[in-house]
This record gives C-alpha cells, sequence and structure tokens, in this order.
C-alpha cells in the first residue's frame, strides 16, 4: 500500500489532540513515512514533542521539527504527498493553496475557508493537478452522525423542520492562542465550532442553507482583544425548515465535559412527529477520580486505548481522507467519486460551509441581520 510522507503546518492545539497522534497511528500502520510539523514558534514545537499522552502512546515514534516559513517546507517536500492544515481559520487558504503549488495533497481542518470564492479557487487548482483536498469535518464519522444520515434518507424520520444545537466550550480557550486570531475581525464563535453543526444537518438530510443570521455578544480575551465569543445563530434551509445553533468559549472550567454539545432535530411526517437527538459531550461515562475531579469523558472523539493506540471518529477521519488521497494516486478518477460520494467533505460538495460561513462573517457584523446566501 502505498505511503505518505507528511507535512503539519501548525503545531497548536487541534494537532496535538487529534492530527499528530492519528498520523503516529497511520505511520504504525505503514500508510505515513516521515513526519514534518511546522510552526512558527520553536516553544511551540518543543511543547508537541514533550507531550507526555502522545510519547506514553507512540514511544518509538518522533516528528522532525522546522520553523522555516511554511512556504519554503512545503515547496522542499517531495511531490504528491501529504500536507496537513491545521493554521488559525483566516490563514486556511493561503496556506492551502501553497500546499496545492507544491503538487500535495491536502488534509485541511475545518472551516475550509471563509468565502466561496476561495473554495472554489481551491477546488479548481486542485482538480488541475488531480490532488485530492479533504476537509477534518470529523462529527461526520461519528456513528451516530452516519446512523442519523441513513435513516433520515430511508424516510423514517419525514421531513426536518426545526432544530438546536450547541457548542460550548470551556471558558480556558480565552487563555489559548485563541486570542490571538480568533478575534471580531477575523471569526468567531459561530464560524469557529458552530460550522461542523451546519455541516452534519446537511450531511444528514441532504438539504441546503439558504439564509443565515448570527447575532454575536463582543467579549474581551485576557489580551484585551475582543471576540464574539458568545454567538447565537439561525440558519433557514431549502424545506424551510431552520436551526438554532449556539456557540461561545464560556463553559464552566468546573463542567463535567471538556465541553457542551449536541444536536436535536424536530421533524415531521404526513401524521406525525420525530426526532433525533444526540447528547455529544455526554456518552454515558462517568468517572470521579481519586481526590476529582468528576468527569463525563467522551469515549467516541478521540482516545487512547491500551494495544490500538488511538480510536474515534477524530482518528477515523483523518484515515478515511489519507485513504482517498491514496484512490487519487491510483486513479484519478477517484476524484469524481469521492465528490459523489459526499462522505468525505471535499470543497466541490460542501460549498454550503463557505456559503453559510462567508454570510454569517456579514451577518455578525451588522448586528445580526438575515443575509440570503
Ligand atoms: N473540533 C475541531 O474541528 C477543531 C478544534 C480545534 C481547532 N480546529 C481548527 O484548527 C485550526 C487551528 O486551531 P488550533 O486550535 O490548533 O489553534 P492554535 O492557535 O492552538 O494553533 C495554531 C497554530 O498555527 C501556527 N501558525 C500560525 N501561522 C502559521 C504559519 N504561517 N506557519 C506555521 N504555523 C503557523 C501557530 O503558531 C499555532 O501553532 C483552526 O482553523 C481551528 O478552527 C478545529
Amino acid at each position: 500500500m502505498k505511503s505518505f510522507d507528511a507535512v503539519v503546518i501548525g503545531g497548536g492545539m487541534i494537532t496535538h489532540d487529534q492530527l499528530l497522534p492519528s498520523l503516529y497511528q497511520l505511520r504504525r500502520l505503514g500508510r505515513i513515512g516521515k513526519i514534518r510539523v511546522c510552526a512558527r514558534n520553536p516553544a511551540t514545537l518543543e511543547k508537541l514533542a514533550a507531550s507526555e499522552i502522545i510519547r506514553a502512546a507512540f514511544p518509538e515514534q518522533t516528528f522532525e521539527p522546522t520553523t522555516e516559513p511554511s512556504e519554503h517546507v512545503l515547496k522542499s517536500m517531495p511531490p504528491r504527498q501529504l500536507a496537513v492544515v491545521a493554521v488559525p481559520d483566516p490563514l486556511h487558504r493561503e496556506v492551502i493553496l501553497a500546499s496545492l503549488e507544491a503538487d500535495l495533497h491536502v488534509c485541511a481542518v475545518k472551516p475550509l475557508v471563509m468565502t466561496v470564492v476561495d473554495s472554489a479557487q481551491i477546488e479548481n487548482e486542485a482538480r488541475r493537478r488531480s490532488l485530492f483536498v479533504g476537509i477534518d469535518y470529523h462529527k461526520r464519522f461519528d456513528d451516530r452522525s452516519l446512523m442519523a444520515r441513513r435513516a433520515y434518507r430511508e424516510g423514517k424520520f419525514g421531513e426536518f423542520r426545526l432544530g438546536h444545537a450547541c457548542l460550548h466550550e470551556k471558558w480556558n480557550y480565552r487563555h489559548s492562542n485563541f486570542q490571538n486570531w480568533c478575534t471580531c475581525e477575523h471569526s468567531d464563535a459561530f464560524c469557529y465550532i458552530g460550522c461542523h453543526y451546519v455541516d452534519l444537518v446537511h450531511f444528514i438530510t441532504g438539504l441546503e442553507p439558504v439564509a443565515v443570521s448570527v447575532y454575536g455578544l463582543r467579549d474581551r480575551y485576557p489580551n484585551g482583544k475582543e471576540g464574539f465569543l458568545w454567538t447565537d445563530a439561525r440558519v433557514r434551509w431549502s424545506n424551510g425548515a431552520c436551526l438554532n445553533v449556539q456557540n461561545s468559549l464560556g463553559y464552566p472550567e468546573e463542567g463535567p465535559g471538556s465541553n457542551m454539545q449536541g444536536l436535536t432535530m424536530w421533524c415531521s411526517g404526513e401524521d406525525g412527529g420525530a426526532m433525533i437527538r444526540h447528547s455529544d459531550q455526554y456518552r454515558g461515562i462517568e468517572y470521579s477520580y481519586l481526590g476529582g475531579p468528576y468527569s463525563e469523558p467522551s469515549s467516541d472523539y478521540f482516545q487512547y486505548v491500551p494495544s490500538q493506540g488511538v480510536v474515534g471518529y477524530g482518528y477515523r477521519s483523518i484515515e478515511r481522507i489519507v485513504d482517498a488521497c491514496r484512490r487519487v494516486e491510483e486513479d484519478s478518477r477517484a476524484l469524481d467519486e469521492l465528490n459523489r460520494e459526499g462522505m468525505i467533505a471535499t470543497p466541490a460538495n460542501s460549498r454550503h460551509n463557505e456559503r453559510v460561513i462567508e454570510a454569517a462573517r456579514k451577518s455578525i457584523l451588522d448586528g445580526g441581520r438575515e443575509v440570503n446566501l
């Protein structure tokens, strides 16, 4: 089986929590070769290399750290390998395009980019070079999302009518590097994390969003910068349905999960109602450690387990994207198949996300006015 050398651009939280351990696991399986991680700050790379949880699970593995500018690092890769793009939201466009220019397949964290034009540019550039761009909307690979998609598409819920989703990150996110980039002019709580649930409603139902309004509250980070750290969004869909999405960097530190998240969808048939309800942080596990704290860990997103390394939909999403790159290397016609299958989000098959994000940015900066897509 072909293995890819990988370069990860960005060494922050998501690289630590999901991307690097997933790549290590894939290297164990022979699907990834060399791994380089590029960040601007040497301390970021030192911290990543020293991570105890990663070292304990993968004692035989290391990565090559580099603080060279990302364009140089990308250009120095052999062609048709893999770039994993994990920089802040507003930088995705330039790093993804530089990766494609260096002739590399791309695994990008969500949201792909902030505008429709940028997403189309990435799609065209990738197609011209027969390269794959996969977007890590990993909630798609949570089994419960796949079950809901199948049952919804079999007609078992009728028609989606009203829904509510939320994802509240812990308060301490305000103290992280987020305060340097997730500021009012660049992004907001909805675009950063609410986009997962907009994508999921499309993934389950196949409906298209038609209008968005996002009301955001400005709040100060510890460094004094201003962010929309509390957001309330309303997304209207092609069948008239309406989804409300609330997001924040405000979940209490004392809360038992690492965040609070979930999705409820109310649906109707000819003569009866139906419902899908997912609690996405409480997965039925309660731990009370000696001396505390009480905790409700998620067994499903990403976990280290003895003998297997890492498991969960966070890992599976990266595995599927690497697998898709291999399919495209073997036969470039796979690009069309992957777009059609719609399991992995690609620029061509998930434009709904950029349409919503572009409109959401306009809306939030305009006091929550509804913007048609
Ligand atoms: N659940 C999810 O899907 C999820 C969760 C967290 C983050 N993310 C996404 O991942 C991305 C990164 O988030 P994070 O939490 O890791 O942020 P972070 O702020 O912790 O890390 C960003 C990293 O990028 C580096 N960086 C910035 N510009 C760079 C450049 N030009 N070259 C090389 N490195 C550069 C920074 O130094 C930092 O190491 C964001 O787009 C975010 O939305 C997704």
